[in-house]
């Protein structure tokens, strides 16, 4: 055993044979460029480049789904952009706030204290009046005369939770002597801005980019590139490649899927001990990925659904009728203290659990008797066990 475990620790410290660069494949490195969206690119840095004379450029915001390369490149564009400012000695300076984080910005209080620290004043992180942390909030953004970009990335969670917030924060350049604030917002749901007040609409969006999703082509193209840094030479088939960028073109043009996918091949090559990344290594790392999914789907669902869902996995039938799984439910509720839900909230409950693909809940029609509905797991044998351990753990 001893022997057999160096050996596994040898071949990772000679430097393994598959990966160069590893780091280059995780999400939050920036890379230094961006094969089609060159335009995308270089319309935010003239957006923005007005900041470089002290004037204000425009507000901004960002659509587009998941991984289509918002983040990093309002990150990349920012971060040239200081560079650029550095050297003609212009005072900007940019804050990026990912809101969708509960402890930067999940209440008012804060949300004005992360910015104040970041800005380098001092703010604890509870126990002060609101209106007193928002002043010095305020105080830290006037110190010295300057632009300040303000990235606020996946903001809808802000307007989801605290719409109010966001008009507070567009409203405080009036309250400004020195410093100037733009705002770039960024979202993955096109339709964010709808329930705000119009006016903080048109005052955020006053120019609007929107990312289209990746096709094949150019998943490939962007992958190709990031390769040539990561792997070794000749440590991945050209074949691998165009495979991560088909599934992940499948699952709407996702940039970050079809990375994760190459790195996740390459751990599972690597691994198995092989010189070279091949397409079944990307077989692999596409079912350990969709695994991983559903768990943490699963382990995130309300605790009824996952009562409900431990019924339906425990009672071990593939094809279940309502009126006994309500049953089992309800009796799987009551033994861990909850009170049953109506068997109208549970029918909502499993059409949740159908639309996201963990069960299939479809109507068939019973001749004379009517009609009914009859529910089955959609996981994967290898996959029910597991979910049903992970189910009685938490649960029961
Ligand atoms: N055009 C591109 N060129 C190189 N890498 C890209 C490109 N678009 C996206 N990526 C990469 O895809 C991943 C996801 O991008 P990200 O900016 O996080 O997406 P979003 O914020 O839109 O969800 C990151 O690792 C990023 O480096
Ligand atoms: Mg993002």
């Amino acid at each position: 055993m001893e022997q057999d475990i160096q050996k596994v620790f040898k071949s990772f410290t000679r430097g393994g044979s598959i990966f160069k660069n590893k780091s280059m494949l995780q999400s939050k490195f920036i890379p230094a460029s961006f094969p089609n969206r060159e335009q995308e690119v270089t319309l935010l840095a003239q957006i923005l480049a007005p900041s470089l004379r002290s004037e204000l450029p425009s507000n901004t915001f960002i659509y587009g789904k998941p991984g289509t390369g918002k983040t990093t490149i309002a990150k990349f564009v920012c971060n040239q952009l200081v560079k650029a400012a550095k050297e003609s000695a212009a005072p900007i300076e940019c804050i990026y706030i990912n809101t969708a984080l509960k402890r930067t910005a999940d209440t008012e209080y804060r949300l004005y204290s992360y910015i104040a620290n970041l800005l380098g004043t001092p703010v604890p992180h509870t126990g002060l009046p609101t209106d007193e942390v928002y002043s010095r909030m305020v105080e830290a953004i006037d110190k010295t005369e300057r632009v300040l970009i303000f990235v606020l990335d996946e903001i809808d969670f802000l307007i989801e939770r605290n719409s109010k917030v966001l008009y507070t924060l567009t409203r405080i350049n009036s309250e400004l002597e020195k410093s100037r604030i733009v705002f770039v917002g960024i979202t993955n749901d096109v339709g964010a801005l709808n329930s705000v007040d119009p006016r903080i609409k048109s005052s955020l969006s006053e120019e609007e980019l929107f990312f289209a999703p990746y096709n094949a082509d150019q998943l490939k193209s962007i992958l190709s590139e990031r390769v040539k840094e990561a792997f070794h030479s000749r440590a991945i088939s050209d074949d691998a490649i165009t495979l991560c960028a088909a599934y992940a073109a499948k699952e709407h043009g996702d940039a970050r899927r079809a990375l994760d996918l190459l790195r996740v091949a390459g751990e599972l090559a690597e691994r198995a001990g092989k010189q070279r990344l091949l397409r079944e290594h990307v077989e692999l790392a596409l079912e350990k990925l969709d695994r991983d999914r559903v768990i943490t789907t699963i382990k995130t669902l309300p605790q009824h659904s996952k009562v409900l869902l431990f019924s339906i996995l425990n009672l071990k039938e593939s094809f279940i009728s309502t009126g006994p799984l309500y049953e089992a439910y309800s009796s799987s509720a009551t033994s861990n203290g909850l009170s049953p839900l109506t068997l109208r909230r549970v029918s909502d409950l499993l059409n949740e659990l159908d639309t996201l693909g963990i069960i299939s809940a479809r109507i068939i029609s019973k001749g004379r008797y009517g009609r009914t509905r009859v529910i089955s797991a959609e996981l994967p044998t290898n996959l029910r066990d597991k979910v049903l351990n992970i189910l009685r753990n938490e649960v029961l």
